[in-house]
């Protein structure tokens, strides 16, 4: 890795990282390029400090430790905490942190060398590498981590909290009793982690730039796969060769019935008499998350008039929502919206009677074909974390019919988070016309707004789901998901077929 060269450096609008002199004038500086990689864990940690709203106090953090699998002298595969990571920027076992608040000091703890695991496993971190990744303050070995607590907390643990997120990772001081506050660290840290940096966005932006090449590699070779294990194997093998190791999650490919089990993950089925695939699958990169859902015909155009009309209205629910994006929405009105929308196509489609919109909506019945929420937050988790859940209400957050979640149509409530600039979220409408859901929901009153005999007409197309991540701005949003749909994505599947 190259070192920083002050060249790329300029001057912007106020933000995260903000210099303030006495006049209260504010810069914000920010390197751009690609010669300044380094994970911006100071300023994260100068962020969780202003959202814990204190002054002093020490931030103490735990990395994962590496854990062999129960019985077995094999390790698990090592994933970073994401908490830790966040401050840290090392994405390598048994790191420790502290950030002293009131000092603005930033100390990782690498393991000590240990020559055994160095010759089996290769050296651990040293001290420049962990320079190198992360910008940090200092980076010290393991074997000064006690005797640094103790010195931080003998002068001010008397009167200043040593944060930590959960009570099984405190430190330990034996000849003191701590001053420990496992409350506060973790909703300051959601609320930091929620809005963006430009450093994670370019993250973001890479995993879901490999994500669609891996989806685009599978459109042109789906007319020669016969299984669903096929194409997670496609999708694994360009993103293990574009350098992403890790999925954010594990790959979906359900094809026909399957692509009404949510999160199915089995992958071990014959393409043979499907129409469609479900494809949920995301590469991660640097410890960043994409999720992308492609829904994908297994015929050279729609199998059928019923696979084209759910396809349309799902395309359709996912733009419109996909469309009103902005700083200041709330992310429950457009999950409102894709409700209306569904309900509307689905009572042309007469597979939902002609009540009332809102009565049908009320009694569940459009749930029982889109019974996931439309969206969630994207970041070091696929399901990154936030202050409150975006599709949270005011007050008692849940309401469900069923099993399936149902916002009340006419809370106004002004206390349901916004969508906020830097945020990025999923949006990921689905129509499922899933068996046993079905089966379920004819013996719910919700039964009469469905005319189950033309449900029963679709349950061969399994569902549909498109999923894109969209970054919040603040006139709009960018779309960060290049994988191909609709028009461009059946293209892509002809002219496989044309070449091959
Ligand atoms: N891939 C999981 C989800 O879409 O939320
Ligand atoms: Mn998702
Ligand atoms: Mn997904």
């Amino acid at each position: 890795m190259r070192s920083c060269t002050p060249s790329s450096m300029r001057v912007s609008e106020p933000s995260d990282v903000v210099i303030s002199s006495d006049d209260t004038c504010h810069i914000r500086l920010t390197w751009t390029g690609n010669e300044c990689d380094k994970y911006p864990a100071k300023q994260h940690a100068r962020k969780v400090a202003m959202e814990l709203g204190v002054s002093s106090g020490l931030i103490y953090l735990v990395g994962q430790p590496v854990n062999n699998w129960g019985d077995s002298d094999q390790p698990q595969p090592f994933r970073q905490r994401r908490y830790f990571y966040y401050l840290g920027g090392i994405d390598a076992p048994d790191c420790y942190l502290i950030y002293d608040i009131q000092a603005d000091l930033l100390t990782l703890y690498v393991p000590d060398f240990d020559l055994r695991r160095a010759i089996w496993m290769g050296p651990t971190l040293s001290i420049e590498e962990a320079h190198e990744q992360s910008d940090v303050d200092r980076v010290s070995y393991f074997a000064s981590l006690q005797h640094d607590l103790e010195s931080w907390a003998s002068k001010h643990n008397g009167s200043y909290p040593i944060y930590i997120l959960h009570e099984n990772q405190k430190p330990v001081i034996p000849s003191k009793r701590l001053f420990l506050d496992n409350e506060r660290l973790l909703p300051a840290m959601n609320a930091a982690r929620v809005i963006k940096d430009e450093y994670e966005l370019r993250m973001i932006r890479h995993a879901n730039y490999i994500s669609g090449l891996a989806h685009r590699k599978v459109l042109e070779d789906i007319h020669r796969m016969s299984t669903e294990a096929e194409i997670e194997s496609s999708f694994l093998a360009t993103c293990v060769s574009h350098g992403a190791k890790n999925q954010s999650y594990a790959i979906i490919a359900g094809s026909g019935q399957n692509a009404a089990v949510l999160h199915y993950v089995k992958n071990d089925e014959p393409l043979d008499g499907r129409q469609l695939v479900c494809l949920d699958a995301g590469a991660e990169w640097k410890c960043y998350a994409s999720d992308v859902t492609r829904t994908i015909p297994l015929w050279t155009d729609w199998p059928s008039e019923h696979a084209r009309n759910i396809y349309r209205v799902v395309e359709e629910m996912q733009e419109e929502c996909i469309r009103r994006i902005r700083k200041g929405v709330r992310f429950r009105d457009l999950q409102l919206l894709a409700h209306e929308i569904a309900i509307r196509e689905l009572q042309k489609l007469s597979i939902l009677t002609d009540d009332s919109p809102k009565e049908i909506y009320n009694s569940g019945a459009s749930a029982v074909f889109f019974p996931h929420g439309l969206g969630h937050h994207v970041g070091l988790e696929v399901h990154d974390v936030s202050e409150r859940p975006i599709t949270a209400l005011d007050g008692n957050q849940t309401h469900r019919v069923g099993h399936n979640f149902v916002p009340p149509l006419n809370d106004s409530s002004w206390s349901v988070p916004l969508l906020n600039e830097g945020m990025v979220i999923t949006i990921e409408p689905g129509i499922y016309f899933n068996r046993l859901a079905l089966l379920n929901a004819q013996n719910q009153p919700l039964a009469k707004y469905i005319n189950f005999d033309e449900a029963e007409k679709y349950i061969p197309i399994g569902g549909v789901r498109i999923e894109d991540d969209i970054l919040v701005t603040a006139e709009g949003y960018e779309n960060l998901t290049s994988a191909p749909k609709g028009e461009e994505m059946l293209e892509i599947i002809r002219r496989g077929i044309d070449n091959s």
